[in-house]
């Protein structure tokens, strides 16, 4: 178990790089099974999370292996379609090697993933699709079985709510199925189009990703490819919402700013000056910032859950009210009894958090419950005065690559210990 020791109140400087997006990665390493060659993923985060499924990687008999911000994955040796307990609830999102070792080996055993951090995290949806496919799913003592003895064959699918998760399952299932895949509603985050990129570049045909309608075509190979990760949406977000807490000036490297085109006009209401020019953003806070904007959690392009911690923490330091309304998990505000701790003046009925801003907030012992949290837990530090101490940052460390060296780079005051 591993704390952060912040001494908050340093002003940041300079410019930091994002790593490769998390929620990218994974989709793409279970993508790599399909394609039954040698993959090279480059901007591969080195996570927990990603250090996990290069661990089912190797479980199913594939080659995986990270050569500095490479992953390298080998899967033409792959022999089996399990997934054991420990590895399936060592991250939730294991859930996505569910269409693709179906597809790959017409068989997919695995547990439920584990523990229920945001609320319920059902996956009714992915289950529904793959039946839609074709799959047999037998459902008991908590294993899911899936088979496809007749193989996969492509279906008319209309998503009742655009799940990230499920359309990247249902893609992954379809894209070697026989005939042709639709899927409404789907979901439009950037990393389903990554994931597209990835399987097109690998001899895949699917039109329409990051619309609400994709179309897939299945075919019968694939062929091992390299490709580039794109960065990480919520890590630049959470960059900008230091920035803004701690009244600094700051660029951020290599972001593609389409993707954060929910995220910076709640800045830019606030009183922060931000320019984004050729993957560099320039974000300047004023020394004190306005209330935010009422923010909406949705699925892209709305404003992301997943950057609601971080910029709620910003928000605990502006003047004024700021309201937050978490449309998309039920349990999403775990920070929030932290953020009390450290001073904020946050009120929370059901799925809506006011945030009545206040002059600064002082050191305490906190507790990290969940990874996005952790990150509003370690923006709040930055601004507070004193010296707090965070615990629970091996959630952190599921999605921010060496975070303490980073924000240390821009001349933050943070120890892990
Ligand atoms: C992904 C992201 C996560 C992000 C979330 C929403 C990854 C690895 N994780 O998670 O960081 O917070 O998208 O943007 O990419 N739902 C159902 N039934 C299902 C599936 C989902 O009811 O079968 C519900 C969920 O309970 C939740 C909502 O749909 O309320 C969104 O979930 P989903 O988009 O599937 O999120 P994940 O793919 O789990």
């Amino acid at each position: 178990m591993s704390r952060y020791v912040i001494c908050g109140g340093n002003k940041l400087c300079g410019s930091a790089e994002v790593h490769g997006a998390k929620n990218s990665a994974l989709p793409l390493m279970a993508a790599a099974v399909l394609t039954g060659g040698e993959n090279v993923l480059f901007n591969c985060p080195d996570l927990s999370d990603t250090d996990a499924s290069m661990r089912i990687l190797r479980y199913l008999g594939c080659e995986a292996r990270r050569e500095s911000d490479a992953v390298i994955i080998n899967s033409s040796h792959m022999f089996r379609g399990d997934i054991p307990d420990d590895l399936m609830r060592e991250m939730r999102s294991s859930i996505v090697f569910l269409g693709a070792i179906l597809s790959r080996t017409g068989r997919a055993v695995m547990t439920f993933p584990g523990g229920c951090e945001l609320g319920p995290r059902p996956i009714d949806l992915h289950i529904k699709a793959l039946k839609a496919l074709g799959a047999e799913i037998v459902e008991r003592h908590g294993i899911i079985e899936c088979t496809a003895g007749k193989g996969l064959k492509g279906a008319k699918i209309a998503l009742s709510f655009p799940s990230v998760g499920a359309t990247e399952n249902i893609i992954l299932a379809a894209v070697k199925a026989e005939g042709t895949t639709t899927i409404t509603n789907a979901a439009r985050e950037p990393e389903i189009v990554d994931l597209c990129d990835f399987l097109n570049s690998a001899g895949a045909c699917i039109y329409g990703a990051g619309e609400g309608v994709i179309v897939i075509d299945g075919v019968k190979t694939l062929s091992g490819v390299q490709h580039t990760i794109i960065p990480d949406r919520i890590v630049a977000a959470t960059l900008m919402s230091a920035a803004a807490a701690t009244g600094s000036d700051i660029e951020i490297d290599g972001i593609i700013q389409a993707h954060l085109s929910s995220i910076i006009p709640v800045f830019e209401e606030s009183g922060c000056f931000v320019k984004c020019d050729c993957g560099t953003m320039h974000i300047k806070a004023p020394e004190r910032l306005r209330a935010m904007p009422i923010i909406r959690t949705m699925p892209y392009p709305g404003f992301p859950t997943d950057a609601q911690a971080p910029v709620m923490a910003a928000a605990t330091v502006a003047e004024g009210a700021s309201v937050f309304v978490e449309n998309i998990f039920e349990n999403r505000f775990k920070h929030v009894t932290e953020l009390i701790r450290l001073g904020a003046d946050i009120k929370v009925e059901n799925k809506v958090a006011v945030v009545n801003g206040v002059k600064s907030l002082y050191a305490a012992n906190v507790q990290a419950q969940d990874l996005r949290g952790a990150a509003g837990l370690i923006v709040a530090a930055l601004a507070a005065e004193g010296k707090t101490e965070i615990s629970g940052i091996e959630y952190l460390e599921r999605g921010y690559e060496n975070f303490e060296l980073l924000l240390s780079s821009l001349g933050a005051d943070v120890l892990k210990v």
